[in-house]
C-alpha cells in the first residue's frame, strides 16, 4: 500500500482488457486510493473494468475512449479530461500491440505502421496534450518490452518500436 497515492488521478491507457497488465495496474492503484481512468478503444469493455473496480474498492473512476492511432481521439481524449479532472498525477502508457509474424518480408506496411503508432507515437502525442494537465511531480510509467532490447524472430516491428522508451 502506498497511501501518498489516496486521491489522486490515474490515466492508464488500454486497461479495458480484464485479462491484460492495464487492468492489473489499475486494480492495484484503485486498491491504493486511486482515483483511474480507463483510456482504451471504444470496441474494449472498459466500462465492464470500471464498474468492477468500483464494485470491488469503492474508487472513483471514469471512461475515455482512446485510439492512439488517430490523432482527432487523442486530441478529444485530452479534451475532456481537461474538463473533468484539475491534473492526471500518474500516467501509465500501456497499450501496446505485438503482432507475431514469421518475417518481416511477410508484414503489410499498414501493420508495421500500426505498432509505431500505438507503441511509440502514440504515447507522445498524448503526453504532449496532456501537458497542461501534468504536474511537476506527476509520473508517467512506459511500458516497455525484452523485445526492444533482443530480437524476436516471431515479433519484427517490436524490435525498433519499443527502444524508443529506452532513449
Ligand atoms: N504480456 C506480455 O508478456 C508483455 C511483455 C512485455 C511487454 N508487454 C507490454 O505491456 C503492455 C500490456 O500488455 P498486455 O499483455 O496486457 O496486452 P493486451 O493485448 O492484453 O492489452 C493491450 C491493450 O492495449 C489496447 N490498445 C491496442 N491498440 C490500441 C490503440 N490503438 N489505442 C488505444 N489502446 C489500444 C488494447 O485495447 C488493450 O486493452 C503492452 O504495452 C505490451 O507491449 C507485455
Amino acid at each position: 500500500m502506498y497511501s501518498d497515492l489516496e486521491g489522486k488521478v490515474a490515466l492508464i491507457t488500454g486497461a479495458g482488457d480484464r485479462e491484460g497488465i492495464g487492468f492489473g495496474i489499475a486494480r492495484a492503484l484503485a486498491r491504493d486510493g486511486m482515483e483511474v481512468v480507463f483510456a482504451d478503444l471504444p470496441g474494449m469493455d472498459a466500462a465492464g473494468c470500471c464498474r468492477t473496480l468500483r464494485e470491488e474498492t469503492g474508487c472513483a473512476c471514469s471512461v475515455q475512449p482512446l485510439d492512439l492511432t488517430d490523432e482527432a481521439s487523442i486530441s478529444e481524449c485530452a479534451s475532456r479530461l481537461a474538463e473533468r479532472y484539475e491534473h492526471i498525477d500518474v500516467l501509465v502508457n500501456n497499450a501496446g500491440i505485438f503482432p507475431r509474424q514469421q518475417r518481416v518480408g511477410d508484414m503489410e506496411d499498414a501493420l508495421w505502421d500500426t505498432v509505431f503508432a500505438v507503441n511509440l507515437f502514440g504515447p507522445f502525442k498524448l503526453f504532449k496534450q496532456l501537458l497542461p494537465l501534468l504536474r511537476h511531480k506527476s509520473s508517467i510509467v512506459n511500458m516497455a518490452s525484452r523485445a526492444g532490447k533482443r530480437h524476436l524472430p516471431a515479433m519484427p516491428p517490436i524490435r525498433p518500436a519499443r527502444p524508443g522508451w529506452s532513449c
